[in-house]
């Protein structure tokens, strides 16, 4: 833990560009889930190409998990609020992901993996993110690594402000991941009633924030529970702040853009359609997991 204060970090925040509802949608063998940022968000959000909500206390929502599934060229970051995931992939990992709980998986080359509830009753819910990798780094080795919350870096500000850095640097604080190119910043940011919080943020940076209990106001504008706000990329603005008059929790998530081709053909994104012909033959072929 880190005590901070957040005042005058940002002296002019960004203002909301859009709000986005997402949607409703159902992936994996027929789990329920809100596909928040979708496809043709990828550009203007780059280098992040998928957020989905997924939340239920209904077990028909969820049990069915998302069985053996192949993935190339970009990162998975799973961050569990409540319930109990099993994963298991092709390189050997298995781990569980529960309350709290991050999993972050570089797919680069290849991985085909399954995410299985380990619960029959009970509430479910988390966010997967999608992190795009630079060219140069879209076949490297996979990678992947589990934090129990109590593993995840965390600070709160003079407001009470608590924030688990889950990926970049806020306040001091280094998250559990980084990353030199996208330079990824993943925050969840807990606000009592009446309280404020600032993030710095570099205006070139694709920055947005999802609302996920609550409501925050944001350069002026409110920001409704279950809500996606962009931020615009104002160049006079050094960051954001977030301040509300409710308790709420919000999702910070920001990073630089890659400004590369995106092809994307269902679990494979790529620079060129060569490339994700490329993915389909190894998958067919059996070799797109294998160790190497
Ligand atoms: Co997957």
């Amino acid at each position: 833990m880190n005590t901070q204060d957040s005042k005058e970090l940002v002296t002019r925040s960004r203002s909301v560009e859009q709000l986005v509802a997402g949607q409703e949608t159902s992936d994996g063998a027929g789990v329920r889930l809100t596909r928040v940022l979708t496809n043709h968000l990828q550009r203007r959000l780059d280098p992040f190409l998928m957020l989905d909500a997924f939340g239920s206390d209904n077990p028909d929502d969820y049990i069915a998990g998302f069985p053996d599934h192949p993935h190339r060229g970009f990162e998975t970051v799973t961050y569990m609020i409540a319930g109990r995931m099993l994963h298991r992939d092709s390189a050997g990992h298995e781990g569980l992901l529960q309350n709290g709980g991050v999993q972050w998986m570089t797919a680069g080359r290849g991985v085909i993996h399954s995410e299985i509830p380990q619960q029959e009753a009970g509430v479910m819910e988390g966010f997967q993110l999608w992190l795009n990798l630079h060219s140069s780094e879209k076949m490297i080795k996979p990678w992947y690594k589990d934090f129990q919350d109590g593993e995840l870096p965390k600070l709160v500000n003079g407001d009470g402000v608590s924030v688990t850095v889950i990926a970049g640097d806020s306040h001091g604080v280094t998250g559990a991941v980084t990353r030199d190119i996208t330079a990824p910043v993943y925050l969840d940011i807990h606000l009592p009633a009446g309280s404020r919080f600032a993030q710095p943020l570099p205006p070139g940076h694709n920055a947005f924030l999802y609302v996920y209990r609550g409501e925050a106001t944001v350069g002026g504008q409110r920001v409704p529970s279950k809500r996606m706000a962009i931020l615009a990329n104002d160049d006079q603005a050094d960051g954001v702040v977030i301040e509300t008059g409710v308790e709420s929790k919000v999702l910070l998530i920001a990073g630089k853009p890659l400004r590369e081709p995106i092809v994307q053909y269902g679990p494979f994104v790529m620079n060129s359609e060569a490339e994700i012909y490329q993915a389909l033959s190894d998958f067919r072929g059996g070799t797109l997991g294998e160790a190497a």
